[in-house]
């Protein structure tokens, strides 16, 4: 008897603890449906597309407003590729990120604009790993970055307006200046023209006795009379004088026409609007051009010397802009010079040294002055926009915040300086040769 009451105590704390596991079973799978639940929950409430990719870009999970987006419930879409659904391409497309995080275990953000995700996206996928570290996928999540872009796309509007109206200011400014450098050589042209056209005077009744003698002497007539005319004709005309100021005459406006040329090229090319777009450019070429049409802001403070390297390759730009940086720093320097010379300069003129060289993948232009310099309290400003200390008038302090953008933001470049308060400053700008596509 006692025998069957021990058995069946046995039994019954074997059964009690069966019983209690079995509590503690559902209630641990009560508490992972649970945490599931809350997980799913939390997923679908976050304004941001999310899923899981296996390796083998398979969708495991994906949140509520990601398959919203995608017009389709979750449970049709787990299982199935990615790509197809999300950039509807039957390949796994070069920008995935997925499969760049799949092979280097890191992870990777990338803009895109994908229309069925509602625009412009930027996706980020990040290695996910199962807990004894197999990298089994990555976790997508995927920002909608429609308003940002649209900022973007509004700043780069606002910042080609405002390069626009800079250049418009200049060329304005600039005009008078032109006037005055096409003047001096339109006045030696004027000068060579006119002597020219009174030795044609002195020259005419030469060459007419000249003519006359031939006529008569293949006519066989008296030529006597016409002779002493001819001879004196060619006493009358100091022809030795003439026969090498003439040549010289003509050389020298040659020279002014071509100088003017130069100018009015310069000037067509400076405020004629280039192409938007980048095009493979001569740098050279633009900074020689944005010296000549500047002469009149640095010919009376400085000389300005030009060490450009010959066979530097052309650069990918935009050659209005990169003209309008060099003529700010040129105006920039001249300023500097001037300010430095002060009211009586005596002469004693200042150097704006302008160079160019291949830097790796770069062209590196180095534009240098001897002008006041910049002190080192101001010298982290003085790329801010409207920060300037020149009066009114003179200066709007958007030159350099101006050149910053079109160098760094526009042209993937950067631009630096260097200066010695009372001694000088020296600008350098670094241009990729090719763009960025191109490059990477
Ligand atoms: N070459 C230079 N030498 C000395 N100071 C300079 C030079 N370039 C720029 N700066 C300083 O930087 C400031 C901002 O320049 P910028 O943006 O071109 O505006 P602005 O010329 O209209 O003042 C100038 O006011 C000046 O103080
Ligand atoms: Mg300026």
């Amino acid at each position: 008897m006692n025998k069957v009451i021990q058995v069946n105590k046995k039994h019954l704390s074997a059964q009690t603890k069966t019983n209690q596991s079995s509590t503690a079973l559902q209630f641990e799978k009560t508490l992972i449906e649970h945490a599931k639940k809350e997980l799913s929950n939390i997923l679908d409430s976050i304004p941001l597309f999310i899923a899981l990719i296996d390796k083998n870009h398979n969708i495991v999970r994906l949140n509520m407003p990601m398959a919203n987006a995608l017009g389709m419930h979750p449970r049709e879409l787990v299982g199935q590729k990615c790509f197809e659904f999300c950039h509807k391409t039957r390949e796994i497309p070069d920008s995935c990120p997925h499969k760049r995080a799949m092979e280097e275990g890191i992870s990777v953000t990338v803009a895109l604009f994908e229309k069925n995700l509602g625009g412009h996206v930027e996706v980020t996928a990040t290695p996910f790993f199962d807990p004894d570290g197999t990298l089994i996928g990555s976790i997508h999540v995927v920002r909608d970055i429609n308003k940002r872009k649209k900022a973007e796309e509004e700043k780069e509007e606002i910042i080609s307006q405002l390069l626009q109206a800079q250049k418009l200011e200049e060329v304005g400014r600039l005009a008078a200046g032109i006037a005055h450098e096409i003047n001096t050589p339109s006045q030696y042209v004027a000068s060579n023209l006119e002597f020219l056209k009174e030795s044609f005077d002195e020259i005419s009744p030469l060459v007419n006795s000249c003519a006359k003698l031939i006529q008569a002497t293949s006519h066989g007539d008296s030529t006597e009379s016409i002779f002493s005319e001819a001879e004196k004709a060619l006493e009358d005309t100091d022809w030795e004088y003439l026969r090498e100021e003439l040549p010289l005459a003509i050389s020298q406006a040659q020279e002014g026409i071509d100088r003017v040329t130069k100018i009015v090229r310069a000037m067509k090319e400076f405020s004629h609007p280039g192409p938007k777009e980048k095009t493979y450019q001569d740098i050279n070429r633009i900074i020689e051009t944005t010296v000549t049409i500047s002469k009149n802001e640095w010919k009376y403070v400085s000389d300005v010397y030009l060490d450009l390297q010959e066979d530097i390759p052309p650069v990918y730009c935009i050659a209005d802009e990169i003209g309008q940086v060099i003529l700010n720093m040129v105006v920039n320097a001249a300023q500097a010079i001037s300010e430095k010379l002060g009211e009586n300069p005596e002469g004693a003129k200042g150097s704006i040294s302008i160079s160019t060289e291949k830097e790796k993948e770069y062209a590196k232009i180095i534009v240098k002055d001897t002008g006041t310099g910049i002190p080192e309290d101001i010298l982290n400003r003085i790329f801010d926009s409207f920060f300037t200390t020149k009066e009114a008038g003179r200066g709007t302090g958007q030159g350099l915040s101006i050149a910053k953008d079109i160098v760094e933001e526009n042209h993937d470049g950067s631009i630096s300086v260097t200066s010695v308060a009372c001694e000088g400053t020296s600008f350098t700008i670094r241009l990729p040769f090719n763009d960025s596509a191109q490059r990477d």
